[in-house]
């Protein structure tokens, strides 16, 4: 194959959501707003180059993961192009080569499509940026764009704690991409999350299917209420460091989110009984030890163990000596609050 006309790399991480984006309009629009915080050690790394295209062929995409042709993520990525021609000319103009690794399992309960679009999206706004195109605020047309690929993928062009929704509590905010929380307490700064991976492989319900079957729910109208509600809870909480505050936000709306998907129509349930296992023991060791642990869920099985930095040595011993035998194969993935993507040069 010939050089290639240009070629960029970053690396963006993925995030996990404190209060839960589920349910969209047309266009990537959320139903509510949503905070999260984007982690570290979980991210992916993307190498775009553009090569000439035949003058009477649209673009084209190939795929490499892990060095190998991985062809099913393709129409997802046509989709997204094809949705960001209009804002961004450039996508049609040539045959696209995507060279991308993870660092976590993309079926690990780690939303990879959080870290995959946005640094995809980093790597064409800087190709775009060499052949011309003028931006006014880089990360925030990568917020934007990324959107358009994976919504939560919005989220992870910054480091820290992140919004995104139009809210009122929450100045600057939009539907149409996310904002960075600035007043952040420092106890929230090296939060922890380890990942316990309690079942791996394709979730029987993506989120797509669990996003479009919001558009019914009986419980619709007072989620979006609630979770707007709780955004404005839980940046307060964020500013004061008010850790059992936090935890009683965070805990409540990972298991709303899960009901939500238990009341659709049709119904269906992600978690498996480890995940209450987990939960459980979770909590009965923070009422005994009175500490500062807590969990998440994202759309799937697998559980996000969230604590302090200060509790990271109680927190390492609970994970040897009770929660790895929930894990699938003892696996678990240690990260926390991380600080963004990078380009790679
Ligand atoms: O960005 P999507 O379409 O993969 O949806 C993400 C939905 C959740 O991860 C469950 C919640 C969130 O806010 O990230």
């Amino acid at each position: 194959m010939t050089d290639a006309l240009y070629s960029s790399c970053w690396r963006s991480p993925s995030n996990i959501a404190l209060v839960k984006y589920w349910g969209k309009k047309p266009g990537q629009i959320p139903f509510n707003a949503s905070i999260s915080f984007t982690l570290s050690n979980c991210y992916s790394e993307t190498i775009l180059s553009a090569f000439k295209k035949a003058d009477h062929l649209r673009f084209s995409i190939e795929l490499l993961l892990d060095g190998k042709p991985e062809p099913s993520f393709i129409p997802k990525i046509k989709s997204f192009f094809e949705h960001i021609e209009s804002e961004m000319p450039l996508v049609g103009k040539y045959h696209w080569k995507i060279e991308t690794r993870n660092t976590f399992p993309h079926s690990s309960g780690i939303a990879s499509s959080a870290s995959g679009m946005s640094a995809l999206t980093l790597c064409l706004l800087s190709i775009a940026e060499k052949s011309g195109h003028k931006t006014d605020d880089f990360i925030r047309e990568a917020s934007f764009l990324s959107r358009i690929g994976s919504g939560s993928a919005c989220r992870s062009v910054y480091g820290g704690f992140n919004e995104w929704g139009l809210h009122p509590d929450c100045h600057g905010s939009s539907d149409l991409f996310a904002i960075n929380l600035d007043h952040v307490h420092p106890v929230f700064a090296d939060y922890c999350d380890t990942i316990l991976i309690v079942h791996e492989g394709p979730k029987t319900v993506s989120s797509s299917i669990g996003h479009s079957l919001i558009g019914h729910h009986v419980f619709a109208s007072s989620r979006f209420e609630h979770a707007q509600k709780q955004v404005s809870k839980l940046k307060g909480v964020l500013a004061s460091g008010d850790i059992e505050a936090f935890t009683g936000i965070v805990e409540s709306e990972a298991l709303m989110l899960h009901a939500m998907m238990m009341t659709s129509d049709p119904c269906f349930i992600l978690m498996k009984p480890q995940t209450l296992a987990i939960i459980e023991s979770i909590w009965e060791y923070r009422k005994q030890k009175n500490n500062s642990f807590a969990f998440t869920l994202d759309a799937g099985a697998n559980v996000h163990f969230l604590y302090t930095k200060a509790d990271e040595a109680n927190a390492r011993k609970f994970i040897k000596d009770e929660l790895l035998s929930y894990c699938h194969q003892g696996r678990f993935i240690d990260d926390q609050v991380g600080s963004g993507p990078v380009q790679i040069s």
